[in-house]
């Protein structure tokens, strides 16, 4: 069987006002009516019970969208702190070993957008199929520019199966000049951020790239408070972890890894544009959502949830209203909010 695994411990701050550490962008409706969270756990759950890896303050939010959804996780495993992605993986993997030493696991972030839900699980079944017991495998997307927040992953022009290459190397988010090399010579995907391991085989990679991380691991899920449906993982162990994403600690690393090509109209939803991008829009390219009136506007993304918004004669812009705080940002400067949050949390 393959073990769903959800990561939804990070903060998306490239979307606020909506997206706020009490309340991330994975737990909100941004395109239809379903989180994102809850369309990720609904895209695997035919596989099984998702197991989810998150933090105590969302413990709650999180339980009630999986019990709307009619989901029930297999688990929720509860961190003490952030600690980036590879150790949210290895705990997952170490409850899923308990049980089944040679169980696969699908990693997923919570926070992506995928359009066709059939071409993603016929992707990774044939993932499934290719990795065996001992290979490491991602997702891989065909690029459309030379964007520097993704991982770049080389495959080799023979695939090894129908859709599925070998990993010539892995190359967790390159400077500019790099990424247009990358696009340019052809042989790349973009990482999608979602990986599917036979949990011994990751956890044998932990061994070997970040033996220190595992060890802090084992204990923090050993010395862990077990509950029916949840395990909060011991804070002093795992506070000690010193961070790191799965791309550094592992995929950077891993020999005979697999890419098997992802084409489902997947976005990360990384930034308000590509939330526009993916959401239906009037004849002059805009997306009004909420209480929202435009006259005269164009290839605007205009969005209040709680109060009427009245825009004329926009071009190109984001406005966001939310009940405490507005955004208005030109379109294609929408990357720089996250340096704006940065700011606002610095000033205090
Ligand atoms: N539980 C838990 N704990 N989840 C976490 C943590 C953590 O400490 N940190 C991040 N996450 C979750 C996020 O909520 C998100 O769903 C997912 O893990 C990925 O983390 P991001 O922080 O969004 O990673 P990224 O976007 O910078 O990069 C990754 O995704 C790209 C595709 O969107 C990498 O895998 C790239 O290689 C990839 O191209
Ligand atoms: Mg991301």
């Amino acid at each position: 069987a393959i073990h769903p695994v959800i990561l939804s411990g990070g903060s998306g701050t490239r979307l606020w006002p909506l997206s706020r550490e009490c309340r991330p962008k994975q737990l909100h409706c941004l395109i239809g009516s379903e989180s994102l969270l809850q369309e990720t756990a609904a895209r695997a759950a035919e596989w099984s019970a998702p197991l989810i890896v998150s933090n105590e303050e969302h413990r709650f939010q999180i339980a009630e969208q999986m019990r709307q959804a009619g989901i029930a996780p297999r688990a929720l495993i509860i961190e003490p702190s952030a600690r980036n992605t590879a150790p949210a993986a290895a705990v997952a993997a170490l409850l899923l070993a308990e049980e089944d030493p040679s169980a696969r696991m699908l990693v997923m972030p919570s926070d992506h957008a995928i359009r066709d839900v059939a071409a993603f699980r016929a992707a990774v079944e044939a993932c499934a199929a290719a990795v065996g017991d001992d290979r490491l495998a991602c997702l891989g997307v065909t690029p459309t520019r030379p964007h520097t927040g993704y991982g770049y992953v080389e495959r080799t022009p023979e695939p090894v199966a129908p859709g599925v290459a070998s990993i010539v190397r892995f190359v967790e988010k390159p400077d500019a000049a790099r990424a247009a090399e990358f696009i340019e010579s052809g042989n790349f995907l973009w990482n999608a951020g979602i990986f599917l391991f036979p949990v011994a085989a990751y956890l044998d990679a932990l061994a070997e790239y970040r033996p220190e991380m595992l060890e802090l691991c084992h204990a923090a899920v050993e010395e862990g408070t077990r509950d029916l449906d949840f395990l909060r993982l011991a804070e002093a162990p795992f506070s000690r972890i010193d961070g790191d994403s799965i791309d550094y600690a592992v995929m950077e690393h891993a020999k005979d890894a697999l890419v098997a090509e992802l084409d489902a109209g997947w976005s990360d939803i990384g930034s308000w544009s590509s939330l526009h991008e993916e959401s239906p829009s009037d004849p002059s390219g805009n997306a009004l959502v909420g209480d929202v009136t435009a006259m005269d506007c164009t290839g605007s993304y205009l969005r209040s949830d709680s109060r009427l918004l009245v825009a004329i004669g926009l071009e190109d812009l984001v406005v966001v209203a939310e009940d405490d705080a507005v955004l208005v940002a030109r379109k294609g400067e929408d990357q720089r909010v996250k340096d704006a949050v940065a700011d606002l949390k610095a000033r205090g």
